[in-house]
């Protein structure tokens, strides 16, 4: 039994640090790799103390470079298909968390290694990073999200130029077309995140997960429909502790203590 971790986890006040930690073969999502990351994303969803997520890797060269293929050769298909099931669901959960994940990407964030920074809510990348999604060279595709994801962040016509070329693209690149929300030099890269999801913690929690909620409901839906999630989910704020905690400090004139109640 291998008892060196591939996810890592620590925790920096109501901040959950998720870390990819496999140095051999740059995070390549190995069935190992999955697994920790499945059970490291149950573990936050239900645990009300973790208000902001970061997601982040301990790989000098790589966040990630997508499925272990040293791993895949040996693997039969159905093996090959369970394995991309449990990553699909895996990516859904980190996508579906109740509290904002940023993504810091430094290095090659490749094939299902970008997959999995696009279920963040942000991503911040350093300016060494080169993105992109070469799964069409391998003559399959990308099937982690990424033709879901990617042309919903920066539309269809891009989405399909990256995938059909397969090529990677600088963060600057990347931050022109949406695909990055910022680009910051690799040393300041897990400063700068830390440095934004401190920013977040200081906001009343739940506020940050129903606004997270009616964004990505939203965003699925017309909006008729997107405008029904808003102010049901507001209305969900607005019988909180929370808000009324928000309202006394404003008036009180000092800083909110907000409780995730
Ligand atoms: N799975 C398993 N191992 C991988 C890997 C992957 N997806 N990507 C890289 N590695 C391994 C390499 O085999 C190499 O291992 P070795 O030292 O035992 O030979 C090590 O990581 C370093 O990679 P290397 O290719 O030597 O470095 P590089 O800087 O020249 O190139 C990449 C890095 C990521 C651009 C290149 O390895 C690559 O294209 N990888 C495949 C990415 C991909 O297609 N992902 C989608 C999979 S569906």
């Amino acid at each position: 039994m291998n008892d060196h971790r591939l996810v890592l986890m620590q925790r920096e006040g109501h901040i959950a640090i998720l870390t990819l930690n496999r140095h051999d073969g740059l995070n390549a999502l190995s069935d190992q790799l999955v697994r920790e990351l499945e059970e490291t994303v149950e573990e936050l969803r239900d645990d009300d103390d973790v208000w902001v997520v970061i997601l982040r890797s301990a790989v000098d060269r790589a966040f990630g470079v997508g499925a272990d293929l040293k791993e895949r050769k040996g693997m039969s298909t159905e093996t090959v298909q369970a394995g991309r099931r449990r990553m699909v669901r895996t990516f859904s959960e980190l996508a579906n968390l109740p509290k904002p994940v940023i993504a810091a990407v430094n290095g090659y964030a490749l094939g299902g290694g970008l997959e999995l920074a696009l279920t963040a809510d942000i991503i911040i990348a350093s300016d060494d990073a080169q993105l992109g999604l070469p799964e069409v060279g391998l003559a399959i595709m990308p099937a982690a999200g990424g033709t879901q994801r990617l042309p919903r962040l920066i539309g269809k016509m891009k989405a399909k130029e990256l995938i059909f070329t397969g090529e990677r693209i600088s963060a600057k690149e990347a931050e022109r077309i949406g695909l990055v929300s910022r680009v910051v030099p690799r040393a300041d890269l897990d400063a700068e995140a830390i440095k934004l999801a401190r920013r977040m913690t200081e906001n009343g929690p739940l506020a940050l997960a129903m606004a997270k909620r009616a964004i990505n409901l939203g965003y699925e839906t017309e909006i008729t429909i997107g405008l029904a999630y808003e102010t049901e989910a507001y209305d969900v704020l607005l019988k909180t502790e929370d808000r009324n905690e928000g309202l006394l400090a404003f008036n009180e004139k000092r800083k909110p203590v907000y409780r995730r109640k």
